[in-house]
């Protein structure tokens, strides 16, 4: 089977293509820009705003795995003339990943949830809580404990049941290949729900150093993600989110990762001992 995969080469992308060839199918990675050379897999130019790059990504395509385009407000728009076309060029099955804060019939993702269950045959929506890569990498949180030593958001003593990519891409890539289509919303969550304090302690711990966590005022958020070049109104998305942390929203565990795959969820303990160096790193 052909699987094109948007967000290919993003943290839940890379983790679904690897996943999809391992079990011994094709993934086409699809972005607006080309990996390195030494990347390896397939790989196409493929841009949400540009409606030209859609046909040949398509092309042969039986399963798509739809990353909405980042940093967009209301994705709808491109992302449900493309789910047309992908019908009308044989496509049967479509993941799409949203997140667990996002309900069926929203604005934005939400609207292409609702038409996923809608107008497709075969469907999954995937609703992940908070990724617990966020805390590595080039995300915001991720530079603070570099360079601050601490973790700020406005989230008070709230929990969250923050989830591996790892787990997120399993989850997708049976949701992809399964010869029974699952046709329903995977709520995604980690092990345990914990707070952003609970967070900064055990990535102490992995990094062998204090990391704190800051409870600050959602407009402090909103002006520290605008000064790390977020566009205005994704900003108040993000902040916004927080709000929904914040009255405890995410503060449960769902057994999806293992009803879906066989085993336990990775815990934030073991992801954080797992990436004790990032963690470790500072500047
Ligand atoms: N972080 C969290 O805690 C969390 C929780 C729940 C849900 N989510 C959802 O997860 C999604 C992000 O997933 P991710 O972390 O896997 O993504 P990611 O690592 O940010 O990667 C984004 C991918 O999309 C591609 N891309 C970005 N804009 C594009 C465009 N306009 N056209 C075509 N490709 C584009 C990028 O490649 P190019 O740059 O080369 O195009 C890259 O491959 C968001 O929709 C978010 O709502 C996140």
């Amino acid at each position: 089977m052909l699987v094109l995969v948007t967000g290919g080469t993003g943290t839940t992308g890379s983790r679904v293509s690897a996943g999809v060839e391992e079990l011994g199918h094709q993934a086409r990675r699809a972005g607006r820009r080309a990996p390195s050379a030494d990347a390896g897999g397939e790989h196409v130019l493929f841009d949400w705003a540009k409606a030209e790059t859609h046909g040949p990504a398509l092309e042969g395509v039986e399963a798509v795995y739809l990353l909405p385009p980042v940093g967009v407000a209301d994705p709808a728009p491109m992302m449900l003339p493309f789910i047309d076309r992908a019908l009308t060029a044989g496509v049967s099955r479509f993941v799409l990943l949203s997140a667990s804060v996002i309900p069926e019939g929203s604005p934005g993702v939400g609207t292409v949830h609702e038409a996923l269950r809608q107008r497709v045959g075969e469907w999954a929506v995937l609703q992940p809580s908070w990724f617990m890569q966020n805390f590595t990498g080039s995300h915001p949180y991720a530079e603070s404990i570099r360079s601050e030593s601490s973790i700020a958001t406005s989230t008070g003593d709230a929990r969250v049941s923050f989830v591996d990519a790892d787990d997120i891409a399993a989850v997708a890539v049976r949701s992809l290949l399964d010869s029974q289509s699952h046709n329903r919303a995977h709520v995604i969550t980690g092990p345990e729900a914990l707070s952003y304090g609970e967070v900064a302690a055990i990535v102490s711990d992995a990094a062998g150093r204090p990391v704190r966590h800051l409870d600050v005022d959602p407009a402090d958020v909103q002006r520290s993600l605008i000064a790390a070049g977020l566009p205005e109104a994704f900003a108040e998305i993000l902040v916004n989110l927080e709000g929904v942390v914040r009255s405890g929203a995410e503060d449960r565990v769902t057994d999806t990762v293992e009803s879906i795959t066989g085993r336990p969820p990775i815990s934030f303990r073991a992801h954080a001992e797992a990436n004790a160096q990032a963690f470790a790193e500072r500047g």
